[in-house]
């Protein structure tokens, strides 16, 4: 009687070792799929604080960018914002025409953070630029939970995405090598004051 106890409680003892070791193999099997999201980390820089390290200045950027990009891109901020006019506020505020406004304070009513309604300044290129980068470091205790847009081209197109709904303030001018091929575009809106603005 014994004998056959210790039998059958050593089948189950023997199954359970053989289904741990399943168990192992298999984890170790899809740590291996893991890679593939730490590659793209690195392809976005990072950190790159001041942003200027290698690739084209803003003003390049926004000159070669396109609306339709950055609306592929606004599909990020949609669980939180609208852009339309008259649209909703959702976790966010409604963002029609928020560049050129004070920062903080565009949708009355909405319920702001103190670090975002305190900030001052208005949202300009710039100060948009380094909000998307990373809200935090922008406005340290902002409700806007939201790591960043770490690709400077995926900012500047989200961001002339956010001009095609409700305009904005002029635009950076590109850098000087890039000039030629967009002096035409700037001078079309008429504020090439601070440009070189070649003939040519
Ligand atoms: C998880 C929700 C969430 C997502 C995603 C999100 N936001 Fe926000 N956003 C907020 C909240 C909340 C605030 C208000 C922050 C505060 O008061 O500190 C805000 C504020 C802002 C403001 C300032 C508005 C003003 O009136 O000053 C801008 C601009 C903005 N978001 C743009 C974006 C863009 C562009 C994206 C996508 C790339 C995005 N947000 C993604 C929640 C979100």
């Amino acid at each position: 009687m014994n004998d056959r106890k210790n039998t059958a409680f050593g089948w189950i003892l023997g199954s359970g070792i053989v289904a741990l070791g399943l168990w192992i193999i298999s984890s170790n099997y899809f740590d291996e799929e893991r890679p593939e999201e730490m590659g793209y980390a690195i392809a976005g820089a990072e950190e790159a604080g001041g942003g200027e390290t290698a690739g084209p200045d803003l003003g390049t950027l926004l000159a070669s960018g396109s609306v339709e990009a950055g609306e592929k891109i606004f599909a990020k901020c949609t669980a939180c914002h609208t852009a339309n006019q008259g649209g909703a506020n959702g976790i966010g505020p409604n963002l029609f025409g928020v560049l050129g406004k004070p920062v903080g304070s565009h949708v009355a009513g909405f319920a702001y953070s103190p670090a975002l309604s305190g900030h001052g300044g208005e949202w300009n290129w710039e100060t948009m630029d380094a909000w998307l980068t990373s809200p935090k470091k922008f406005a340290s205790g902002t409700k806007m939970s939201f790591a960043g847009l770490s690709k400077p081209e995926d900012r500047a197109n989200v961001m002339l995405y956010l001009e095609s709904n409700g305009g904005a303030p002029a635009k950076p001018a590109p850098a000087a090598p890039a000039a030629e091929e967009t002096a035409a575009a700037d001078g079309a809106t008429g504020e090439a004051e601070a440009a070189p603005a070649p003939a040519e």
